[in-house]
C-alpha cells in the first residue's frame, strides 16, 4: 500500500538547526522568495527566540505559503522505507543543478567516515561530535491535507532514525500498519533531537 503525503519541514525541537530534509514534495521547494531559488536554504534557517505562531511549521518565513506542486507526494510505502536528502542547502542535493554539487554529506563536501570533533562538528552544522553521538531525527504525520489544520495534537511521530543527521541520503522505515492518507495526502513534519553542547543554555 502506498501512502501519499506532503512534507513540510518542522524544526521545532531545535534552536539552531542548519540542516533539513529535502524532497521534491516539500513545502518551500525552491524557496520562499516567489522565484525559483535552486540554492534555497529557507527551511534550514534556525528557529530561535520566536513565538509559537512564528516557529510552528516554519511560519515566520512563510514556508506554509509555498506548498508542493500538485501531484507531488512523498510516498510512504507501508512496511518499507522512504528516502530524503538531509542538506544545508537545496543546491547541495540532487534537486538542483543535476546533483553536481551533492556529495555523500549534507553540505557537498567530503569528510572522513569517522568524522569526529570533540567540541562539536560545525561543518556541516550537525550539532554532534560524531555519528555515535548524533541524537536522531524523526518524521511525524498529520492525517489532514490542510496545513492549517495541523496542530501539536494531531501530528504524530511515526518513524525515527537514530544517529542522524549524518549523511545526506537518509531513509526512514514506515510501519507495516500505516493507515492510508486522505486523497489529498497527509502533512508530514520533520524534527531533530539536537544534542546540546554543555555550553548552551538548557532551553536550546
Ligand atoms: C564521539 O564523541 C564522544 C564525545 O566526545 C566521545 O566520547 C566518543 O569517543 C566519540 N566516538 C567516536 C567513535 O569518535
Amino acid at each position: 500500500m502506498l501512502t501519499p503525503l506532503l512534507t513540510v519541514v518542522l524544526s521545532a525541537t531545535l534552536a539552531r538547526a542548519h540542516l533539513a530534509p529535502f524532497h521534491k514534495s516539500m513545502y518551500a521547494l525552491n524557496g520562499v522568495s516567489g522565484t525559483v531559488n535552486l540554492n534555497n536554504d529557507d527551511v534550514v534557517h534556525p528557529l530561535y527566540q520566536l513565538t509559537k505562531d512564528q516557529w510552528w511549521l516554519h511560519a515566520y518565513n512563510n514556508v506554509p505559503d509555498f506548498p508542493p506542486a500538485d501531484g507531488e507526494f512523498l510516498e510512504l510505502p507501508a512496511g518499507e522505507s522512504f528516502t530524503v536528502e538531509i542538506a544545508s542547502n537545496q543546491g547541495e542535493t540532487s534537486l538542483s543543478f543535476g546533483g553536481q554539487f551533492a556529495s555523500d554529506w549534507p553540505d557537498g563536501h567530503t569528510y572522513p567516515e569517522d568524522y569526529n570533533v570533540p567540541t562539536c562538528i560545525t561543518s556541516p552544522n550537525m550539532h554532534t561530535q560524531n555519528e555515535t553521538r548524533a541524537a536522531g531525527t524523526a518524521f511525524a504525520i498529520a492525517y489532514t491535507s490542510d496545513i492549517k489544520q495541523v496542530t501539536p495534537d494531531n501530528l504524530a511521530v511515526f518513524t525515527v532514525r537514530y544517529h542522524t543527521p549524518w549523511k545526506r541520503v537518509t531513509s526512514y522505515d514506515v510501519p507495516a500498519g500505516m493507515p492510508a492518507c486522505p486523497s489529498g495526502g497527509c502533512i508530514c513534519a520533520w524534527g531533530w533531537v539536537r544534542r546540546r553542547p554543555s555550553s548552551t543554555p538548557p532551553n536550546l
